[in-house]
């Protein structure tokens, strides 16, 4: 049987997109990468620069292109935004990237294309939100990155402040990509024991990390100006998901259906991702503290999204 044609086509390629780039070739086995950027010539430089890596690690067909391109594609990624400056908020972003979503997701979908969406651009959910709303496809098939970094980044402090290796801790952060997040810790385990059942991670150590975890992209982007390479591994692994069809369960921006009590709203949850897209969502078991950090940030969601419209 011949094996199945793996195109992905990437919109933005700044440092997140070309990380993610760079990621997704050396992972994914895919055929054909297309990128669309405003600014072609960097795109053409960054597509030259990117195919010399395939002799040594898989091959692919790297290419500049336009929306068009999208009507054959597995995937398309959506990185392109105007990235936060220092001090400014996700939510700081939603006008303008709102403006520069529309005009990516109409010419995507007038070309044909029936792949899943991926998207990155913050702030997250609302864009992620948005481009199914504007694209009109299946919930299922619109995926954000979500809170999926935040959970990588609650991993590495709970790693370092528990002596632990990342790989033997099951923890997530839920909600919003940003302010509003919040860590559940009431499900999180290491080494398949529950993490409150530590005798070292006192109530003042969690909730320390916790404000880190939501504080560190912030921090980054205080001392080198921008944060991509968590985000653009986080991008590859969705769609590595879908384009290896592996069921594999990670935190990103779903739609919510009934879980947490809420629907019609995309919020960072655990989900099971595959060909299909988002096969499932999964709802994490929360204490009461935890449930009602989940609706505080729905309404904060859901606020913005009303005015973004
Ligand atoms: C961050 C960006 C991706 O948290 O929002 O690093």
């Amino acid at each position: 049987m011949l094996k199945k044609h793996r195109k992905v086509l990437l919109v933005g390629d700044g440092a997140v997109g070309s990380s993610f780039a760079f990621s997704l070739l050396q992972n994914c086995g895919i055929d054909e990468l297309v990128i669309v950027d405003i600014a072609k010539d960097h795109a053409v430089g960054d597509a030259l620069d990117l195919e010399d890596l395939t002799p040594m690690m898989m091959p692919a067909q790297i290419k500049t292109g336009d929306y068009a391109d999208a009507s054959d594609a597995d995937i398309v990624v959506i990185t392109a935004g105007v990235p936060r400056k220092p001090g400014e908020t996700r939510l700081d972003l939603v006008n303008k990237n709102t403006k520069i979503l529309e005009s990516i997701v109409t010419p995507v979908v007038n070309s044909g294309f029936s792949g899943c969406f991926v998207v990155s651009a913050n702030p997250v959910d609302i864009l992620t939100s948005l481009t199914q709303h504007i694209s009109g496809f299946p919930k299922n098939r619109v995926i954000g990155t979500g809170t999926s970094l935040d959970s990588a980044r609650l991993q590495v402090a709970l790693g370092k402040a528990l002596d632990v290796s990342t790989s033997d801790i099951d923890a997530y952060v839920l909600g919003e990509h940003g302010d509003s997040s919040f860590a559940a810790y009431n499900e999180a385990t290491v080494s398949g024991r529950p993490l409150l059942s530590l005798s070292n991670a006192t109530d003042e150590i969690l909730s320390e990390i916790e404000e880190d975890v939501k504080k560190k992209g912030g921090q980054i982007i205080g001392k080198k100006g921008a944060t991509f390479y968590g985000v653009a591994v986080s991008l590859m692994k969705i769609c590595r998901a879908i384009l290896l069809d592996e069921n594999l369960v990670m935190p990103v921006s779903a739609p919510l259906d009934g879980q947490y009590g809420l629907k019609d709203i995309y919020l960072g949850t655990p989900a099971v991702i595959n060909a299909s897209g988002i096969r499932q969502v999964i709802e994490v078991s929360l204490s009461d503290e935890e449930a009602a950090k989940m609706q505080s940030s729905a309404r904060k969601m859901n606020e913005i999204l009303l005015a973004a419209e």
